[in-house]
């Protein structure tokens, strides 16, 4: 089923700023009841479709792993920037058997990372005026939409997510991505809510790098990144965060309801805990960055052949 485009004025100059200052902007009833619904039964009809007989099960980590059997796994990841796949919790496989220890259904960690032009309801929410008005009041002057998921927080065992920016992930030179976070279900304290270190975008440079290993034998993380560090016109002198560790920073925790949307900066540090509620935290999100910036060839995620990002100015009124 396929929901309407929502329907929002473009951001406000207060908005803005809130954002410049902050780093995130937090805008409440984005959706509607009717969309979210909509695409709730999108995400469940996705889950009961899971390709079983041919998946790798693979797990999802933001940590390093350089175990030699997870070579298939990473495939499956790397080329997924094209594709709707499903990636597993590491706490959905019994540690002993190995098996899972509940359904499928509830053992997805997300589903990636095509979904905003694979399946029509999350195309019709992410590729149209509202959303390219949004990013060109951020900015953007050909703003590309990439890397958008389906991300469950499953009850019980939905994965902490630890201190990160996003530009550490989808750099481009200099950085440019904003991560669109929008609540499908309340997200809070219960569930695995996103905390944000209010202002550290202001303060932290992109210095470490998550990429393709050299020999493509799967990702890593580089530390001491010395390619530019901070958006066009937001260039900060270097070692300007105040702390030395990201954890070191202070995380608000904000909670939010269903339909909400968050705008976050490539550079802001974020994180989230683990889900130990019996309540799911679905939500959905996508990026964008700066098209006319070069997007850097080691990024864990490279356009497939002859598709590019999707140009969101196509759909801009
Ligand atoms: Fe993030």
């Amino acid at each position: 089923m396929s929901s309407s485009p929502p329907q929002y004025a473009g951001l406000t100059p207060s908005q803005l700023s809130t954002y410049g200052e902050n780093g995130y902007l937090i805008l409440p009833s984005f959706l509607s009841p009717l969309e979210i619904t909509s695409l709730l039964d999108e995400t469940h009809y996705l889950l009961s479709h899971i390709p079983l007989s041919t998946h790798p099960l693979t797990k999802f980590t933001t940590e390093d792993s350089s175990s030699s059997d997870s070579h298939v796994g990473d495939d499956y990841f790397l080329t997924s920037g094209d594709k709707i796949r499903f990636f597993f919790e590491e706490d959905a496989f019994s540690p002993t058997t190995g098996s899972l220890n509940r359904s499928p259904q509830q053992s997805i960690n997300k589903i990636g990372h095509y979904i905003h032009e694979l399946s029509p309801s999350f195309k019709t929410l992410t590729l149209n005026s509202t959303i390219a008005s949004i990013a060109q009041g951020l900015g953007f002057r050909d703003p590309r939409v990439l890397q958008s998921m389906v991300i469950c927080k499953q009850p019980g065992i939905g994965g902490a997510v630890p201190p990160h920016q996003d530009s550490e992930f989808l750099y481009t030179t200099p950085p440019s991505a904003v991560g669109f976070w929008i609540a499908l279900e309340d997200a809070g304290i219960q569930n695995g809510g996103l905390r944000f270190a209010k202002g550290s975008h202001k303060r932290w440079p992109v210095r470490r790098r998550f990429v393709r290993k050299p020999d493509g034998s799967g990702t890593e993380f580089v530390t001491d990144w010395k390619g530019s560090k901070f958006p066009e016109g937001e260039e900060q002198e270097e070692n300007s965060h105040e702390t030395e560790e990201k954890e070191e920073e202070e995380y608000t925790l904000e909670e939010v309801a269903a339909g909400t949307l968050v705008l976050i900066h490539g550079n802001l540090l974020h994180k989230s805990e683990k889900n130990t509620s019996g309540k799911s935290r679905f939500i959905y999100t996508f990026h964008v960055i700066e098209g006319e910036n070069v997007y850097d060839g080691q990024n864990w995620l490279q356009p497939a052949q002859g598709k590019g990002f999707s140009k969101l100015n196509d759909y801009a009124k």
